[in-house]
């Protein structure tokens, strides 16, 4: 089992390029079962997970061929689609889900293994589950499984979200795509990886208004036609970056990092101190005192993302000053807390609120990865620790930041996988 071996101390500085959000480029692949024939992502991150939806696809029956030189992936989807999703392909993998909404709009039927909770929280399905229904399908969980079926074509219908979820805007806009008539999605989630996912859609033929607000409106086609789509630059990679040169006293130029995706957390890093400016096709971020400790909520997009609460936390665990974290969108997501006082860090946490008193050096111990984000911010704060610094269950990192320690060690890092 890899492990990554850190030694602190290190001021960050140089230029890196961001590639393909994971969280948008699994979504595209799944959406593409959408229309028969050679769909084409580019700007494909190299990570595990691509492969482990490629997989999904081909069992699906799709030709799936991955290019990763190129950084692309073209996926030749039948005319008879399978219709299932195990759960060993779904635990590895939560971003499956999103094959329910294509699937069951295109087929008729749908069988996706039950995800279960994981490190971050319970993470429920059941909007996605009402949206469907609401829109005719008819939905049992049954054996660890969602079974959804649909006689006839499903209809458009007025779906009302009671929290702006990711994956449940993602799966009924898509079923919506081929749906009869309109539907209406209040509440939507506006993050850009919807956004993303709304315009490969819309590439493919399909009527969709209203990306990026509260109120996504789409109306129905009989028919879409496969498409190639650039996946979105990383806005979770891009936003680490921008912290690990706010920590680390660096410099750090984000080649295709999308500021205007990040309007919040570098307004949170201005007012830590850092300088943030624009560059030709990026950003940069640089800093040189200790940062001032910032208060941080978590919300929905355009809020702070939860994505990168551990990498605030981590901020906040060096910064001159007290601070409170409050967490609103997964509740498990305080567990990597632990962690970070085993490296010194002085937080309590309350229910959803964490304070952190900032001291000023963490002291380096080994640590484990929880999840991919939790697992990163360690990697940030062993950068910021004395000595040297273990961090084990490492494969979590490489799920989300394609050759993390690579890059690390670009920009002046001491960084190695053992
Ligand atoms: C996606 C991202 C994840 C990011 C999150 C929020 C992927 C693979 N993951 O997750 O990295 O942190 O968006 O930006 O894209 N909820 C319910 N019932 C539902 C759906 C959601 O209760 O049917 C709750 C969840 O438990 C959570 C909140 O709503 O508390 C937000 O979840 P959601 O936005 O759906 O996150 P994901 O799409 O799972």
């Amino acid at each position: 089992m890899d492990r990554f071996r850190v030694v602190g101390g290190a001021r960050l500085v140089g230029t890196v390029k961001v590639s393909g959000a994971k969280n948008s480029a699994l979504k595209l692949m799944a959406a593409s079962l959408l229309a028969v024939g050679k769909s084409k992502i580019t700007n494909l991150p190299a990570i595990a997970d691509v492969e482990y939806m490629a997989e999904l696809l081909t069992r699906l029956g799709c030709k799936v061929e991955i290019d990763n030189i190129a950084g692309e992936v073209t996926i030749d989807v039948p005319k008879e689609l399978g219709h299932r999703a195990d759960y060993d392909l779904v635990r590895k993998l939560r971003a499956s889900i999103n094959v329910l909404g294509p699937l069951i709009t295109r087929t008729g039927r749908a069988e996706v293994a039950l995800p279960g909770g994981d490190a971050i929280g319970s993470r429920g399905l059941d909007f996605h589950i009402n949206g469907l229904a609401e829109m005719g399908a008819e939905i049992k969980l049954e054996h660890g499984f969602i079974i959804a079926s649909a006689k006839q074509a499903l209809r458009g219908a007025l779906v009302i979200l009671e929290f702006p979820s990711v994956g449940a805007t993602e799966n009924i806009m898509t079923a919506a795509t081929l749906a009869q008539g309109v539907t209406t999605i209040e509440n939507a989630a506006r993050e850009p990886d919807v956004v993303d996912l709304g315009e490969f859609l819309i590439a493919m033929g399909a009527k969709i208004s209203g990306l990026g607000s509260h109120t996504i409106k789409i109306e129905g086609v009989s028919n879409l036609n496969p498409a190639t789509h650039a996946t979105l630059p990383d806005r979770i990679v891009t936003g680490t970056w921008a912290f690990a040169a706010a920590m680390t006293k660096g410099d750090i130029t984000i080649e295709n990092g999308r500021a205007d995706h990040l309007e919040m957390p570098l307004d949170k890093l201005v007012e830590a101190g850092a300088v943030v400016t624009t560059t030709e096709n990026g950003f940069r971020v640089k800093m040189d005192k200790r940062p001032v400790a910032v208060d941080v909520a978590t919300l929905p997009y355009p809020g702070f993302p939860t994505d990168l609460q551990p990498m605030v936390i981590t901020l906040n665990s060096i910064a001159d000053g007290t601070s409170i974290v409050t967490e609103n969108v997964f509740e498990g997501r305080f567990m990597f807390v632990n962690e970070l006082i085993r490296l010194g860090a002085k937080i309590q946490v309350d229910g959803h609120h964490a304070a952190i008193t900032g001291i000023n050096q963490l002291s380096a111990a080994p640590v484990v990865a929880t999840d991919i984000r939790a697992g990163a911010g360690l990697v940030l704060a062993a950068l910021v620790s004395d000595g040297i610094t273990i961090i084990e269950d490492s494969f979590h990192i490489d799920r989300g930041y394609p050759d993390f320690p690579k890059q690390l060690q670009s920009l002046g890092a001491d960084v190695t996988r053992v």
